[in-house]
């Protein structure tokens, strides 16, 4: 929307009840608070917004961020800023502690701007014991939200502004999605698309589907409609969202699966990339790899979550997939498209996890031989079933295992990427280069990166680049100027 129509709004009548109205009344009834305080402080305010955990969080921060700016704040890097917003991840208890950590220091910048705002969102909020805690120790606080109302956040901020107490709002769940509001994209050329909100799948681990919510997916005329907007606006990748895209849409109205959406967003013309997270095994259906074979646009690459090659302990997981199905899968993945590059998360040390157990994921990764793996340290979640399990596994075998898994993942990733040396290949410049002046650096197809020299106005372009040097994870490339 834009500042004319914002100041249409009427904000002196009643907010109207209906979404996304409702918000808009809120953004142009918050603006004008904002700027009556910019005019009595003789500065424009200012606002950072701190995102951690995964791409979710990160596109919710685009939405967030979209507010704030049509609010009126400027975005500044620092944390030295008039709203200070931190959207957190409960998924592993470290991310937890990090944010604890940080408030600390957000209380002492406080201190020094009375003017300043303190918000926290995301996963973490939803956790009843983390809301006890902030309202018994953080008092500081000013705004606190969950996953399920982000929407609202200029509302909240409003209520904020208007009462001068900590104002917390946070939803157990929802069945609601709110369309067509502000988001800020962080690349012009590139968007991450939710495709699907929550998770119903509850492995026996994971927090998210506590924190997230149950598995909604968005209309395929929404997503539609979106990525056309988006490819209008400069957009040439998406990245489509979800915790387990692969059972999109079985809960419409009108059900179709993820692979028929697929086959509806490769026909928008202008679109050149198409990515998506997270897939996962059990619903990985033989339809998809179909699509994924025939597609121009669907990038070469996979991400399969593995999280144990041990049936047994896939059980207890409730990942409902065996170590045979996996490997099975991904035959079939690299007999459709055999230079797709297969990337995988891994967790050591779930209860009960024994030597056997740890071989079984070895072995797994010897046979897919990955591009690339994340591995994560079991991390208990309070309300999970796996964190009353027996046989919790020491730390000191968990660090064992841990490295001895790290070692051989880089190996193959390591010769992996040397396959395509020397080869040329399609890159998407994606960044000027942090460390050195004149260079850029961008994606190919398979997700790995490459640097080499260039210049702003190639970002955001596919061009063809020769892989010169392989330096292990990554590559030095040398633009090709005539077409191969
Ligand atoms: N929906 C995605 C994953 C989201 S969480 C999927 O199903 O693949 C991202 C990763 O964090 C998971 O794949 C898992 O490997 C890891 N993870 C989740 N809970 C964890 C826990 N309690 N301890 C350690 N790692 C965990
Ligand atoms: Fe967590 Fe499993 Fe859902 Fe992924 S699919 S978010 S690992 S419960
Ligand atoms: Fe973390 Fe929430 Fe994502 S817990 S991993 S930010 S869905």
């Amino acid at each position: 929307m834009f500042d004319a129509e914002l100041e249409n709004i009427d904000i002196l009548s009643e907010a109207p009840a209906t979404e996304p109205e409702r918000q808009y009344y809120f953004i142009a009834k918050a603006k004008k608070l904002i700027t009556e305080k910019e005019k009595e402080l003789g500065r424009s305010l200012t606002f950072c917004v701190n995102t951690f955990g995964c791409q979710m969080n990160a596109r919710d921060s685009e939405k967030l961020v979209g507010i704030l700016n049509q609010i009126g704040y400027h975005e500044v890097e620092t944390e030295e800023a008039d709203f200070v917003l931190y959207n957190t991840c409960t998924v592993r208890e470290n991310a937890n502690q990090r944010v604890y950590g940080r408030l600390g220091f957000l209380n002492n910048l406080k201190r020094k701007n009375s003017n300043m705002l303190i918000g926290l969102c995301g996963c973490m909020m939803q956790e009843p014991k983390v809301i006890e805690k902030l309202k018994k120790s953080y008092r500081f606080v000013d705004l606190i939200f969950g996953t399920h109302n982000i929407y609202k956040f200029a509302e909240l901020i409003v209520t904020r502004l208007e009462s001068n107490r900590m104002v917390l709002d946070i939803w157990e769940d929802t069945d609601k999605i709110v369309e067509d509001l502000p988001s800020q994209r962080k690349y012009s050329f590139k968007s991450g698309v939710n495709i699907m909100f929550g998770c119903n799948n509850f492995c026996s681990y994971c927090i998210v589907p506590y924190v997230r919510g149950r598995e909604r997916s968005r209309s395929p005329k929404d997503i539609i409609a979106e990525i056309k907007k988006l490819v209008a606006d400069g957009v040439i990748e998406v990245m489509l969202l979800g915790q387990n895209v692969n059972s999109y849409g079985k809960n419409l109205e009108n059900p179709i699966s993820f692979a028929g959406l697929l086959e509806q967003i490769e026909n928008i013309d202008g679109l050149e990339r198409i990515r998506f997270m997270t897939s996962h095994p059990k619903d990985l259906s033989d339809e998809l790899i179909d699509v994924m074979g025939k597609s121009q646009k669907i990038c070469a690459h996979l991400h399969l979550p593995l999280q144990s090659g041990s049936t047994n302990i896939l059980k207890k997981m409730n990942r409902k997939y065996t170590k045979e199905q996996y490997l099975v899968l991904v035959d079939k993945i690299r007999k459709a498209v055999p230079n797709i590059a297969l990337t995988t998360d891994i967790i050591v040390g779930f209860p009960g996890e024994t030597e056997e157990d740890f071989e079984e994921t070895l072995d797994v990764v010897r046979r897919v031989k990955y591009d690339s793996a994340f591995t994560f340290i079991y991390s208990k979640r309070t309300g999970t079933p796996a964190a009353v399990m027996e046989e919790q596994v020491s730390p000191e075998i968990i660090k064992e295992r841990f490295d001895r898994l790290l070692k051989e993942i880089q190996d193959y990733a390591g010769k992996k990427a040397m396959e395509l040396e020397g080869t040329v290949q399609e890159v998407l410049v994606e960044e000027l280069d942090q460390q050195k002046e004149h260079w850029i650096s961008g994606r190919l197809s398979n997700n790995s990166v490459v640097h080499l020299e260039g210049d702003a106005s190639m970002l955001g372009k596919i061009i063809k680049v020769e892989l010169s040097e392989c330096k292990g994870f990554y590559y030095i490339g040398k633009k090709i100027d005539k077409a191969i």
